[in-house]
């Protein structure tokens, strides 16, 4: 999306695919500090997108010519076929098996790990990063396991077992390598500290699905690139979210196929539900984790936003964000919590991006 400021004339981009799914944003030009308000009209919102893909079952014709698969076929192909995907490793499952079994000790955790050479080095290098306040003083599993505590552990073997997984660069999407990972990372941690907050029981489950809430675009990448004629076509209608992009020409999105996902690799359904509704959790609405989950992903898409345009660096408190409302509500969360939380959750990722980079 292009935009100019209507008082210095600076135009600014942000690629279709960084646009937050919120309806309005506005913040001061970071050239001359005049207001500038983005209306991203109806599509902006996850329930605009839900109606298209009605109106896609009736378009047929807006298959590409060179692919006649129906939604549900081309589906059911990526779904038979995520061997090519980079699974996140048993041990992670295992893990967190472990710790949720009350008869079970930090230790066995420790020892499952040491079995996992790199998944072992990745949580003993992020384990001496600033964020976990260990700066080269954690030496081993063990004593990371001891030092820690269960809840960093936790943290640290999806942060471990997921960087391949989310590292890759995706050209559907252009997205550069390292680019959806540091996104997935910022929700994440932002999920976390929402939790934190008001929900301290739906702590880890927070973390966990915000690391992996769009792993259906990595699935979704070569459809994007192959139909890259009809995306680009489609976005440039004007005032598009990439999100109905993909329900309008795929027939379904990233958040359907990686609920889809998520089931084949038996995550449980409260987990993979937050990820089906990240974009539209109206349809949730009673259900915390998706509220924590989608708020999260539109700080960290407004952050993204935010400092393609320059303005991350002039301090994020005069931003004014327009977000679901019920949302807000349901999370206890005021605007100036927004930046409370990006910051922190900006923060995180930067202490951890300086010890461990994706591979
Ligand atoms: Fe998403
Ligand atoms: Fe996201």
């Amino acid at each position: 999306m292009n935009f100019s400021c209507s008082s210095c004339h600076k135009t600014y981009t942000i690629p279709d695919g960084k646009l937050p799914s919120t309806k309005k944003l506005a913040f001061p030009c970071p050239d001359c500090g005049h207001r500038i308000e983005l209306n991203l009209g109806d599509n902006a919102s996850g329930d605009a997108a839900t109606a298209e893909k009605t109106s896609v079952a009736a378009a047929p014709t807006s298959a590409p010519a060179d692919d006649q698969q129906t939604a549900e076929e081309l589906k059911n192909r990526i779904l038979s076929n995520l061997s090519g995907l980079p699974s996140i490793p048993q041990i992670v499952f295992k893990a967190h098996e472990i710790m949720e079994d009350p008869n079970s000790s930090t230790s066995k955790v420790a020892e499952l790990i040491e079995t996992d050479q790199a998944i072992a080095a990745k949580v003993l290098k992020m384990a001496n990063s600033a964020y976990y306040g260990m700066s080269g003083k954690v030496s081993s599993i063990q004593h990371a396991a001891v030092v820690l505590g269960d809840k960093a552990l936790g943290e640290l073997i999806t942060l471990a077992g997921t960087s391949s997984l989310l590292g890759n660069k995706l050209y559907g999407y252009a997205m550069d390598s390292g680019e959806l990972w540091r996104h997935s990372m910022t929700v994440a941690f932002g999920s976390k500290i929402m939790a934190q907050r008001h929900m301290p029981q739906l702590e880890n489950d927070a973390f966990s699905v915000g690391l992996i809430h769009d792993v259906g675009k990595l699935v979704l990448d070569r459809p994007v690139l192959n139909r890259k004629s009809l995306f680009d076509e489609f976005m440039a209608a004007g005032d598009k979210t990439f999100l109905s992009a993909e329900n309008r020409i795929l027939g379904f999105d990233h958040a359907e196929i990686g609920y889809d996902i998520c089931r084949q690799w038996q995550i449980p359904d409260t987990l993979a539900k937050a990820i089906l509704y990240h974009h539209r959790p109206s349809a949730a609405a009673d259900d915390d984790l998706v509220s924590i989950v989608s708020m999260a992903d539109t700080i960290a898409n407004m952050a993204a936003a935010m400092s393609m345009v320059g303005h991350i660096q002039s301090g994020i408190d005069a931003v004014m964000y327009m977000v679901d409302d019920t949302v807000m509500e349901r999370l206890a969360l005021g605007e100036k919590d927004l930046g409370v939380v990006m910051e922190a959750a900006l923060d995180a990722v930067e202490k951890i991006m300086l010890e461990i980079a994706p591979s």
